[in-house]
């Protein structure tokens, strides 16, 4: 299977995985043969891309990190507020992501329309989170007051203007003030719930705090930012960075991850950045890239070296290990092209998202 982005897809390809709509219902079915009509309704309703099987990708397995039902339960308890049902659901992405027999890795694209975009992000920002601690060690009671918080982090959006928190472009500096409230908003709902740990209640409130004392809302330094809050932060601008919205285009994995490292120490603790790129590939499993020779590939595995995986050929279909082959010490896959977004900006506004 290997994901394929909506412009690229034509009529006769066969799904390699369901699409679902923002309520968790099934659009398309695996196997779906594409009408030129399907692909149309997907690209209208903001679908970036979908996983296909074809000859080419045979062989190229790409696994749920957490089950789609589970995923959908998630998206609607954010949607709804129930804390308690979230209660339920942190305990259950804990399991099935400790249930997993090997190390885990982030190997599936994003497949979501921006509709809904807070809930399937809190989400995201809770499994990626959960990861961080499982590489970090963390116990399981950790794990679940880590993963409660990141489901979490973002519920006080509810207190503000949803005109201004789905504004489809660069916020006014008095748009933005009013957003950084959401730290505290969510943090005051969570502290009138019986039983909330208090280190959910820190991760939430500090989400936003950077190490270099520039975020919000208490300015934090360094060790002075809860450990929780500092992993939920890393998650939170990955997800955003990659996730397509109404006023950019989503960044390639290769792009976030170089941001990620660029901004460790400064925005982001370096354990928590470290402990991510254990479980988020450069390249992942069934995405095609370019390399510096010119040929197009598709990823198939990643080796030790995550710089350079095992790729297929799409010109005859031959696997290459870029980290052994011979003929291929000299050829790196090729740097991602400049996107028309500028970091500056787009950080800006996701630091509201
Ligand atoms: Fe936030």
């Amino acid at each position: 299977m290997r994901y394929i982005s909506i412009e690229k897809t034509k009529p006769g390809m066969i799904l390699g995985k369901e699409v679902f709509d923002d309520e968790g219902r099934i659009l398309l079915s695996v196997n779906t043969k594409l009408t030129k009509e399907y692909i149309t309704r997907l690209s209208i309703r903001g679908y970036q891309g979908v996983y296909i099987e074809d000859e080419l990708s045979r062989g190229i397995k790409i696994d749920e990190v957490i089950s789609v039902e589970l995923r959908n339960r998630g998206a609607q308890a954010v949607k709804d507020g129930n804390i308690d049902d979230l209660k339920t659901i942190a305990k259950d992405i804990v399991s099935q992501l400790l249930d997993k027999d090997k190390s885990i890795s982030i190997d599936i694209q994003d497949l979501r329309t921006y509709d809904n975009y807070t809930y399937k992000h809190s989400v995201n920002v809770a499994v990626i989170s959960t990861i961080i601690g499982i590489y970090l060690s963390y116990d399981e009671e950790s794990l679940y007051e880590l993963c409660l918080a990141a489901l979490m982090h973002d519920i006080g959006k509810t207190k503000i203007d949803p005109a201004i928190i789905n504004k489809p472009a660069r916020l006014t500096m008095a748009e933005y003030r009013l957003v950084q409230e959401h730290a505290r908003y969510s943090y005051d709902i969570l502290d009138q719930n019986w039983l909330m740990p208090a280190r959910t209640k820190q991760g939430v409130l500090h989400h936003h705090e950077n190490e270099d004392g520039t975020g919000y809302p208490d300015r934090l330094v360094g060790d002075e930012i809860p450990s929780y809050a500092k992993i939920i932060h890393v998650a939170d601008v990955y997800d955003a960075l990659t996730s397509k919205r109404p006023y950019k285009k989503p960044y390639a994995l290769s792009e976030a991850i170089e941001y990620l490292m660029g901004g460790s120490n400064v925005l982001f603790d370096r354990k928590a950045v470290e402990a991510f790129l254990e479980a988020v590939p450069v390249y992942a499993k069934g995405i095609e890239v370019t390399m510096t020779n010119g040929e197009k590939a598709l990823v198939v595995a990643n080796s030790s070296n995550p710089l350079r995986p095992i790729v297929r050929l799409i010109s005859n279909g031959k696997d290459i290990d870029l980290n052994n082959d011979k003929d291929y010490i000299s050829v790196t896959i090729a740097p991602h092209t400049v996107v028309e977004n500028d970091f500056t900006s787009v950080y800006e506004k996701f630091e509201c998202d």
